[in-house]
């Protein structure tokens, strides 16, 4: 059962990538962001404002241990913050492959539409350039979670079928 783990910063791509790459190797696609709204019944947005952070977090742990446990291989979009939770580095290292797709807060930023920034708690109302000041801050913060990865990629030069091709390679010469 191969299960690769897709994290980095918001808005890197994870989801997009991830539901490409898994049709190209012929696995599912897990996103969880979308799994735990669904259950939830509720936004992130919502989740936070009403549950808060932790109990989002906590729910994301225990759907990184469910879906790196179950049948089947999985190409799995985690949330930007799930790494910095705990030890869940670690718990993804153990369960499969971890990339880290590493990106600059300014490529992020002009990715990002303002639909993409409204539905995050985390960057709503910011403006432009307070939105790559807090990327800055809170990606170095991250850094060294994102860092615990089995392989990381550099995003920039590369485009989505260079990035699958890459990462599948990766994969399978490490299997
Ligand atoms: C978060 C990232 C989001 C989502 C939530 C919190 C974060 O996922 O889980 O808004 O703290 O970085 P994406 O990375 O898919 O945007």
């Amino acid at each position: 059962m191969k299960k690769i783990f897709l994290i980095g910063y918001m808005g890197c791509g994870k989801s997009s990538l991830g539901r490409k790459l898994a049709k190209a190797g012929g696995m599912e696609f897990m996103d969880m962001d979308s799994i735990i709204e669904q259950r939830e019944g509720a936004s992130i947005s919502d989740i936070f404002h009403y549950q808060g952070e932790e109990y989002f977090r906590d729910a994301e742990r225990a759907l990184i241990e469910e879906l790196g446990t179950a049948e089947g291989d999985m190409v799995i979009s985690t949330g930007g913050g799930a790494p910095a939770w705990q030890n869940n580095m670690e718990l993804m290292n153990s369960l499969g492959a971890t990339i880290y797709l590493r990106r600059t807060a300014q490529q992020i930023a002009s990715r990002l539409s303002p639909h993409g920034r409204q539905k995050r708690p985390k960057l709503r109302g910011l403006n432009d350039e307070e939105l790559v000041a807090f990327m800055t801050t809170n990606m170095a913060e991250r850094e060294p979670f994102y860092s615990k990865a089995k392989y990381c990629v550099d995003c920039a030069e590369r485009s989505d079928a260079e990035l699958i091709d890459y990462i599948l390679q990766i994969v399978k010469e490490n299997e």
